[in-house]
């Protein structure tokens, strides 16, 4: 049976104002909202004043309030909102990818004692169904990978500059677009991916992962001789987030890639995402789609809501089993490492160097790094570090060939 929906909405910024509009406008959904708690009194809004308050309690302990919207930016009030309001009772429906990939399980274990939803669809991907997807319709299905771009801002940089815009200028649009994150490093530094990504780990293979244990690799340090080199061979340049299936560990990472114009990211323009899923018996799957923005991230919120209507939950069935660990240690990686400093690419350990390129004022060279050398690059400034698609390659031990060679018979 249909449940009537009150909500209460935390934040009325990009995705709050947008799930008003949404929400006004749709016309299928049986719920309304309640109260919108702000914290800034004299932010000049869309709506009226009336329409706000400035103390959460209004929301948490309100009995007639049974959903709570949390669409703050603030990760560390949005932990403390969030399990004030499940433990209250109130399903939750959030957008906020830091918190989610932080405090998972916890939020998990305290929203199945109280017998409520905690929901996320607008977390990843924007307006991109994929995790209700990944919980439902890939439940009985393997899956091999789930990589693509899930970063807007990033993507929308890089097309920009693509097209002769200056780093600063495309930066500063994609914020007065509401893309960028309230603090744009998030963005720009890999680290919106990051938790994304940990949140797709979570309902692909069922594992839950620390952020800080994914490769990370942001856009800021990209140098034109990057550029010039995807150019000259059709590449373009992607902030990729990748995870992978490799027997039964996971290679995650999120870094810049070289893309093929067959990839399906190649296309993948401006502000959107795309996802692709790939699976034993499905093969691969792609989900493209507006990544962020206002309405686009907002329809999420709103199909999330749309669900609550039935008592839907995700069921994490993937963790009750969990049979992966993440791949860490013996792999190999095949990346462009590159620097004005010769000094610096003469000292770059490859386990197999392929090419090599000592202009006049810059200098780069391709090939395989372990483990433990891509550590030592990523935290190296004076290099830029671009990554190939290329699986990882692995460092072999017999009963890891066993595993492989049982799965790659499915493929
Ligand atoms: N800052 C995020 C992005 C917003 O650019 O993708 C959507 O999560």
């Amino acid at each position: 049976m249909k449940q009537k929906l009150t909500i209460g909405v935390f934040g009325f910024g990009c995705v709050g104002g947008g799930l008003y509009d949404v929400l006004n406008k749709s016309e299928l959904i049986d719920a309304r909202i309640k109260r919108i708690v702000v914290k800034n009194k004299h932010k000049i809004r869309s709506i009226g004043a009336e329409n706000f308050s400035y103390n959460p309690d209004e929301i948490l302990n309100d009995p007639t309030i049974n959903v709570v919207a949390e669409l703050i930016d603030d990760s560390d009030a949005a932990y403390h909102i969030v399990k004030r309001a499940l433990n209250a009772g109130k399903h939750v429906v959030s957008a906020n990818k830091k918190l989610i990939a932080e405090h998972l399980d916890e939020l998990i274990a305290v929203a199945k004692a109280n017998n409520v939803s905690f929901l996320y669809e607008a977390a990843v991907g924007g307006s991109i169904p994929i995790i209700r997807n990944l919980e439902e319709y890939y439940n009985n299905d393997w899956l091999s990978a789930v990589n693509g771009i899930i970063n807007g801002t990033t993507n929308y940089i890089l097309t920009r500059t693509d097209e002769g815009e200056t780093y600063e200028e495309a930066l500063k649009s994609a914020q007065k677009l509401g893309f960028a994150e309230a603090d744009p490093t998030l963005d720009v530094e890999g680290f919106d991916s990051t938790y994304k990504l940990v949140i797709l780990i979570k309902h692909a293979f069922g594992l839950t992962i620390d952020p800080e244990q994914i490769a990370t690799i942001g856009i800021t340090n990209l140098n034109p001789g990057i550029f010039s080199y995807a150019r000259e061979r059709g590449f373009r340049v992607k902030l990729l987030a990748r995870a992978e299936r490799v027997a039964d560990q996971v290679f995650a990472v999120v870094a810049p890639h070289f893309v093929e114009n067959n990839n399906f990211t190649y296309g993948v323009l401006n502000e959107f995402n795309a996802v692709s899923v790939k699976a034993l018996f499905s093969d691969q799957q792609l989900f493209q789609g507006k990544g962020a923005g206002s309405h686009p991230t907002a329809s999420a919120v709103l199909s999330d809501i749309s669900a609550l209507q039935f008592d839907y939950q995700y069921e994490y069935r993937k963790s009750d089993n969990v049979s992966f660990s993440l791949l860490d240690g013996d792999y190999q990686i095949r990346v462009l490492v590159s620097s004005e400093d010769s000094e610096q690419i003469l000292n770059v350990n490859f386990t197999d160097e392929e090419e090599r390129y000592f202009g006049k004022s810059s200098f780069y060279a391709v090939g395989w790094v372990d483990e433990i050398e891509f550590k030592r690059l990523r935290y190296n400034e004076n290099l830029s570090l671009v990554l190939f698609n290329d699986h990882p390659r692995i460092n072999e031990t017999p009963e890891l060939e066993f595993k492989k060679d049982k799965i790659e018979n499915y493929e």
